[in-house]
């Protein structure tokens, strides 16, 4: 056969496996045995096995064959359920431990809670009264899908806790995973232990959960009624008297010279373990600790993931493309000849940057190590210079965008180096590459959140000319689309419903899925708390009153800068302004049952016990807000060390109640 011919007929199968998996999991009505539907899916893994250059995203191997997400009934976490950031080295930790001390203010000692990092997924489950009455998965992080039933099926949930202190109402959150060795006897229908556990928890059918052997341990809470608990570890110890099963490599440890001795121990005696760990979880162990330290957008700041070292693999550069994202950032990509990675079959590997592929002197044809290590996108490491071929030549770095333009490399100030990025100078939509990795940032999760427009969906259509601007997706011929080969009359109304649901959108979201650089999912959120309204933030854009953000803290030249920059294109204004007439921007909602409602707040001079920036959140979380300039609608001025005495005459003269910094604590008791 042909490799035409083995694509088609990988295709067809491919197509009779979607077609399948409607039947069975969205109308319930499969036409086929189970088993033949197993051994469609064999033949597919085999054939994509037998050719490498054979992919599908519908592939068994990518979708795991379990349910199309859209089936199971979902439900909001109360608590959210983020994931953690990752550290690789000494380097990382340090960091970590530099913004907390940054949010507190102040150097402490700091004791952690460290934990195996079981790869597997996570789950969340309410008990109420003592009993298990809803378990989710972690879905968006915001939503999750309710798979009670497949949990139920594991043997280590206890689905009735009568210990007399277990809380009333709680979430218990942990790990669902499968053993090695049980791994081993499914090793043909999935890639890894990790997708098998969520294959076969997210199956229609809780009796096909439970053909699998999942595991269960405890790790942490959502929502937990009057917590008493003071410690991380405590907490551990209570999980375990309440019947759930904890990691039993759980630890307390004091310094990252000891997290970094025991990491190093660990990373080699975890082959001796029945299930698979990618790293150690470090959480600050005093719990009012993590509480004041909070979230970020992402993950919490009291915890980070400290991973193993990477699995890597050797292979031949045939090709190095390069990639231009939403900013203009080029990124060079190797094409690789497909090699297995830790159980995935890896053909792309970044080469991060032109100064990268200089410093390596990376080059077509070279034989090189591609390292992975968990969600990490794999990245070419280093050249294996005895295998390279003597008629090799450096590697001409273009210095044209692929759209044309020629390209910079910026200078920055504050390092006074210049940058090691190449890019294509933003002329807003003008740069075909930039456009329609703005489009696709636009819709993405924490922007719009268009469910059903997905990055290759956006793809597909910037092909077709169907969109060319954000605005175009509300304006999408639909008879057109469903006639395009993939979609239907079905596809196309949730595609159209998504899109109606998206138009709603808060401002900081807005602000967002604009895509302005270094204007990421917080420095959003500053924005919409200090403009309240899509009318003022025009109205700050047009008039160019870009200084004004100055006063926010959190913001700073760096952002003033690039708002500036972006809206000098008198295109980009004219875009956002048509989105904020097709859409419905709601104004950020304010927490309105606090104490400090209706109150502002000023600092002048450093403050001794915590950061600006925590005593902010602090307001905030208790209806309050923090102004920067003095007139009368201040509340309170707060005094800390060095303050500006200007300031405080003001606030004076106009009979400001002015507080210490110790009535300032008294007052947030
Ligand atoms: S705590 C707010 N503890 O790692 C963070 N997570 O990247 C809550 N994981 O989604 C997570 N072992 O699936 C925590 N001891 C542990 C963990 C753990 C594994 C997973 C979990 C989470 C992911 C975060």
């Amino acid at each position: 056969m042909s490799d035409s011919e083995i694509k088609k007929n990988y295709k067809k199968k491919i197509n009779e496996l979607i077609k399948h998996n409607k039947l069975y999991y969205i109308d319930s009505s499969p036409k086929i045995t189970d088993r033949k539907y197993d051994e469609l899916k064999k033949e597919l893994l085999d054939l994509e096995k037998k050719h490498t250059f054979l992919k599908n995203n519908l592939s068994p191997s990518r979708t795991l064959g379990h349910k199309p997400s859209k089936s199971f009934i979902k439900s909001k976490h109360r608590v959210k359920m983020l994931s953690l950031a990752n550290a690789f080295d000494a380097k990382d930790l340090e960091n970590f431990e530099k913004k907390i001390f940054n949010f507190l203010n102040k150097k402490i000692e700091i004791e952690y809670s460290v934990e195996p990092k079981i790869d597997g997924i996570s789950a969340s489950l309410t008990y109420k009264n003592g009993l298990l009455v809803m378990g989710t998965s972690r879905g968006d992080g915001t939503t999750g899908e309710v798979i009670t039933e497949n949990l139920k099926t594991i043997n280590d949930i206890p689905q009735k806790i009568t210990n007399i202190d277990f809380p009333k109402d709680i979430d218990i959150r942990g790990e669902v995973f499968i053993e090695k060795d049980d791994f081993k006897k499914l090793k043909n229908d999935f890639a890894n232990p990790r997708n098998a556990a969520s294959g076969s928890l997210r199956q229609k059918n809780p009796l096909e959960t439970k053909k699998i052997p999942l595991n269960f341990v405890a790790y942490t809470y959502g929502y937990f009624e009057s917590n008493k608990i003071k410690k991380q570890s405590d907490f551990l110890m209570s999980l375990k008297k309440w019947g759930f099963k904890i990691n039993e490599h759980n630890k307390v440890l004091k310094t990252i010279k000891d997290l970094e001795i025991f990491h190093k121990k660990f990373e080699n005696d975890r082959f001796d373990l029945k299930y698979d760990v990618d790293g150690l979880v470090y959480k600050i162990n005093n719990l009012d600790l993590q509480n004041r330290l909070g979230f970020t957008a992402n993950s919490p700041r009291w915890a980070i993931a400290h991973k193993f070292s990477a699995d890597s693999a050797y292979s031949i550069i045939k090709d190095i493309n390069i990639q231009v994202g939403r900013t203009g950032a080029l990124t060079p990509v190797a094409r690789i000849k497909p090699v297995n990675i830790g159980g995935v079959v890896v053909s792309n590997a970044t080469l991060h940057n032109e100064d990268e592929i200089i410093r390596k002197d990376i080059r077509l044809g070279d034989t090189v190590k591609v390292e992975r290590a968990g969600d990490v996108i794999p990245h070419v490491v280093l050249v294996d210079l005895k295998k390279r071929k003597k008629e090799s030549k450096k590697f001409v770095f273009p210095k044209k965008c692929p759209c044309g333009f020629d390209t910079i490399k910026e200078f920055n100030r504050v390092t006074k180096k210049y940058d090691a990025v190449r890019r294509c100078p933003d002329r807003g939509f003008e740069c075909e590459k930039i456009a329609v990795e703005k489009i696709k940032h636009f819709i993405s999760k924490e922007a719009l959140n268009i469910d059903g427009l997905g990055k290759k969906v956006v793809e597909n259509f910037w092909n077709l000319k169907l969109i060319r601007y954000p605005q175009d997706i509300f304006n999408l011929e639909y008879a057109k689309i469903s006639k395009l080969e993939g979609w239907g009359d079905l596809s196309v109304s949730n595609l159209k419903y998504s899109i109606d649901q998206s138009k709603k959108v808060s401002l900081d979201r807005f602000i967002y899925s604009i895509g302005i650089r270094h204007i990421g999912i917080e420095n959003a959120k500053l924005l919409a708390e200090h403009t309240k309204s899509i009318t003022n933030f025009l109205n700050l854009i047009k008039n160019k009153k870009f200084n004004e953000f100055l006063n926010i803290d959190g913001i700073g030249e760096t952002q003033i800068n690039s708002l500036k920059k972006f809206f000098e294109n008198k295109s980009n204004y004219k875009i956002i302004e048509k989105l904020s007439f097709m859409l419905n921007i709601t104004d950020l909602k304010l927490n309105k049952d606090g104490k400090f409602l209706n109150n502002t707040f000023m600092f002048t001079g450093k403050l001794s016990n915590m950061s600006r920036a925590e005593a902010k959140s602090f307001i905030e979380e208790n209806s309050g807000s923090v102004v920067s300039s003095v007139n009368k609608k201040l509340k309170y001025l707060i005094i800390g060390d060095k303050p500006t005495n200007r300031k405080v005459q003001k606030a004076k003269e106009l009979g400001i109640k002015i507080l210490s910094q110790k009535e300032w604590l008294n007052l947030l008791n």
